[in-house]
C-alpha cells in the first residue's frame, strides 16, 4: 500500500511517498528557516503564507520522485494536530481536496505520535510493550508510556519551555542565530561542561516533568552579570563554547534522569526517543549509555527523521489506517494534542 504522506504543522513544508508503512519512495522537506531566521524564532503568519505557495510544488516533488500520478496513491495521510493551526490547515484543506478529486481514503495523523512511531519506523517491528516515549522538539518536551505501540499515555511534561525553545533562546543570548539546536550542538563540541555550573531542572516530585525556563535565565544572568555582583560576562569564542557545553549537558542530564526513572517506574523494556532535540549529538550519547547501563532497547531516529517531515506521517498512517479505516472530510485541525 502506497501512501502519500503530508506535513506542514510548524515550519517545514513536506511530502513523502511511503509504501506498507517503511520503504520512503521518496521525500521532499522545504524548510522556512530562512524566512523565520531574522525573528528568532516562528512567525505563525509567515510559516502559513510560505506553506501555502510551496504545499502543491512540494507534493508534486514528491510524487514525481517516486514515478508516481496520484491516480496510483493508495491513502492520503495528513498531520492534523497539535501545531499552528494555519500551517495544520493549509496541509489539511491540500489533502482533502486531493481526497475528494481522487476518491482516496484519508488519515489523519497526530504530530507527536509520529515523532514516536519515527524511532521505530525503520525497525519494521514496535519495540517490545510496555515502552517509554520522549519526544523533544522545539514545541514539546514530553514522555508517554506505550502499552500499545500506537497510543501513548502522557506522562510527564515541560512546564514551561520545550526543550528546542531553550536551545533556541539561549543560542539567541549568545548571538548563535536560530535555530539555536543545531548551533549550539556544534560550538559545545570542545566546551567545558563544568565550567559553569547549570543545576540540572528536574521537578520529579510529581512524576517525570521538566522545566526548562530557569535554566535559560540562569544563562542569561551569567552572561548580563545580573543578580550578582559580577561583571557581564564577555562573550568571547571560548565563553560562547564553555557557556554552551554547560547548558547543553544540564539540559542532557535533565532529559537523560527523567527518561531513566520514567523507564523504571513503568519496568519498560524500551526507550524511543524522537523529534528535533533528539539529533542532539551529546543526548544521544548519553542516552545510549543510559541504556547499556540500564539494560533497556534504546530507538533513535535516523537524523533525517528527528527534525518534521512527512515520511513519518504516511508511515504512521499506514498503520492507523489498518486498525481504524479511513477518516472523512469533516476531519478538523487542532493546536493541541489529544
Ligand atoms: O521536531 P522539530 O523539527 O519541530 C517541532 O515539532 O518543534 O524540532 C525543532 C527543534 C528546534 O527547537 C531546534 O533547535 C531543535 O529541534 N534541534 C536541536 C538540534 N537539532 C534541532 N536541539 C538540540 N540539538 C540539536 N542538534
Ligand atoms: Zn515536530
Amino acid at each position: 500500500m502506497k501512501i502519500l504522506g503530508i506535513e506542514s504543522s510548524c515550519d517545514e513544508t513536506a511530502a513523502a511517498v511511503v509504501e506498507d508503512g517503511h520503504r520512503v519512495l521518496s521525500e521532499v522537506v522545504r524548510s522556512q528557516v530562512d524566512l523565520h531566521a531574522r525573528f528568532g524564532g516562528v512567525v505563525p503568519e509567515i510559516a502559513s503564507r510560505s506553506h501555502l505557495e510551496v504545499i502543491l510544488p512540494v507534493i508534486e516533488e514528491a510524487l514525481d520522485r517516486a514515478s508516481m500520478r496520484t491516480d496510483d496513491i493508495d491513502a492520503i495521510a495528513v498531520t492534523h494536530r497539535p501545531g499552528l493551526i494555519g500551517a495544520l490547515l493549509v496541509g489539511l484543506a491540500a489533502a482533502k481536496a486531493l481526497a475528494l478529486a481522487t476518491g482516496k481514503p484519508l488519515i489523519g495523523v497526530d504530530h507527536i505520535e509520529a515523532h514516536t512511531f519515527a524511532s521505530w519506523m525503520d525497525a519494521q517491528k514496535p519495540p517490545e510493550t510496555p515502552f517509554v516515549s520522549l519526544v523533544v522538539s522545539g514545541g514539546h518536551t514530553s514522555l508517554f508510556r506505550l502499552d500499545d505501540p500506537f497510543v501513548p499515555v502522557e506522562i510527564g511534561s515541560t512546564r514551561d519551555d520545550a526543550a528546542g525553545e531553550a536551545f533556541d533562546k539561549v543560542a539567541a543570548i549568545l548571538g548563535l542565530g536560530y535555530p539555536g539546536g543545531p548551533a549550539i550542538d556544534r560550538v559545545a563540541r570542545g566546551g567545558d561542561v563544568t565550567r559553569f555550573r547549570f543545576k540540572p531542572p528536574v521537578l520529579g516530585r510529581t512524576g517525570p516533568d521538566f522545566s526548562f525556563s530557569g535554566i535559560k535565565t540562569a544563562v542569561l544572568y551569567q552572561v548580563t552579570g545580573q543578580n550578582s555582583p559580577r561583571d557581564p560576562l564577555p562573550l568571547t569564542d571560548e565563553n560562547i563554547r564553555d557557556l554552551a557545553a554547560s547548558f547543553q549537558e544540564a539540559v542532557v542530564v535533565a532529559l537523560d534522569r527523567a527518561a531513566v526513572a520514567a523507564v523504571e517506574s513503568c519496568s519498560a523494556h524500551a526507550l524511543v526517543v524522537g523529534g528535533g532535540c533528539a539529533a542532539n549529538s551529546r543526548l544521544r550519547e548519553k542516552l545510549a549509555e543510559s541504556s547499556e547501563e540500564q539494560g533497556f532497547a534504546l530507538y533513535l531516529p535516523e537524523m533525517s527523521r528527528t527534525t518534521d517531515n512527512a515520511a513519518m506521517i504516511a508511515g504512521l498512517g499506514y498503520h492507523l489506517f489498518a486498525r481504524r479505516g479511513a477518516d472523512d472530510l469533516t476531519l478538523e485541525a487542532y493546536a493541541t494534542g489529544q
